[in-house]
């Protein structure tokens, strides 16, 4: 009798945006306490796992070439991660994945980390797992800070390492235009950049993430605008100096303000609605002062199913 394999399982999973981002002192495993608000934006990624004789990751799309495909690679952490979980020999998972990027790679985004979340949610269907959202959240979290957030999307406040997620309820649609870079920044580097620039002076700081709670909860996007704040911006600005540029031309083009999302180099511009994000990613691709330009709106859900394939 023929073993019958399950089909291919895609899923769609948004990049982030930090609508606030406050970053506390350096810890002792290397990582610094955040308080921060994740938003969930209408770019994706689409990562498909399947059952393959040949194991391991694909890229392809928007940088695919600077996305590593070995060990290191977050979409293959997520498949040793889980293998493990439930029992399944981690150097012998039988899992392809195939990732189609549109998030920009080391763009600020959490595009690495949002292919691990996609891939075990793809996974835990693909092996018919009876797991709760919840508990993938908490493997996530060993994979990487971001990664939890990428299980649930819409908007969410991130304490600890930014992986203790609490969602925040919001009726209210958002309109972004998104300004790429021509290079990604390792996150990494841009919190040193700003361990150096506290150790040698006091950088401002971003105030408390309850007042953007409350410009979040009215809907009011020009009430948002006063309020968003990243402290990892001055970091990114001072190892790419022409990011001020680029805040500066976004605005120049009408967005109610732009701030550096996450660790950059990625601008992402707040914008009054649809029309004027669209009016203002023309301007702003116009200006030449980077390399592509998206409209995005959030929140929009996490990682989720879109489709399986049935096998011919
Ligand atoms: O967890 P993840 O691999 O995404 O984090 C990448 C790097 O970003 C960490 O190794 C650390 O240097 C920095 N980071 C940090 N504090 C955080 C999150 C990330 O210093 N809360």
């Amino acid at each position: 009798m023929l073993a019958v394999v399950p089909p291919p399982v895609t899923v769609r999973v948004p990049a982030k945006v930090n609508l606030h981002l406050a970053v506390g002192d350096l810890r002792s495993d290397g990582y610094h306490d955040l308080v921060t608000i994740f938003q969930a934006l209408s770019l994706t990624d689409e990562v498909t796992v399947a059952i393959a004789d040949d194991p391991g990751v694909e890229v392809h799309g928007e940088g695919a070439d600077a996305v590593p495909t070995g060990a290191s690679n977050l979409a293959w952490r997520a498949v040793r991660v889980l293998a493990e979980h439930v029992g399944r020999d981690p150097d012998d998972p039988k899992v392809r994945v195939v990732i189609r990027k549109a998030i920009p790679v080391a763009g600020g985004m959490a595009g690495g980390s949002a292919d691990a979340a996609a891939t075990l949610v793809g996974l835990a269907s693909l092996w018919r797992l009876e797991i709760s959202r919840d508990d993938l959240a908490t493997l996530a979290g060993k994979i990487g800070a971001d990664v939890p957030f990428g299980i649930y999307g819409g908007t969410a406040l991130g304490t600890d390492r930014g992986d203790r997620i609490v969602p925040v309820l919001s009726r209210h649609t958002f309109h972004w235009v998104l300004a790429f870079d021509r290079r990604g920044l390792p996150t990494p580097e841009v919190f040193d950049e700003l361990d150096r620039l506290r150790a040698d002076g006091d950088p401002p700081r971003v105030g408390e993430a309850e007042a953007v709670l409350e410009g979040l909860a009215s809907g009011d996007p020009r009430q948002l605008a006063l309020l968003l704040g990243n402290d990892l911006q001055a970091a990114a600005v001072s190892l790419r100096p022409n990011l001020r540029r680029t805040l500066r031309a976004g605005v120049n083009a009408g967005a109610l303000a732009g701030m550096v999302s996450g660790s950059g180099p990625t601008c992402a511009f707040l914008c009054t609605d649809g029309d004027a994000a669209v009016r203002v990613a023309a301007e702003l691709a116009g200006a030449g002062v980077c390399r592509t330009v998206r409209v995005a709106q959030g929140p929009v859900h996490g990682a989720r199913v879109i489709g399986t394939e049935e096998a011919p």
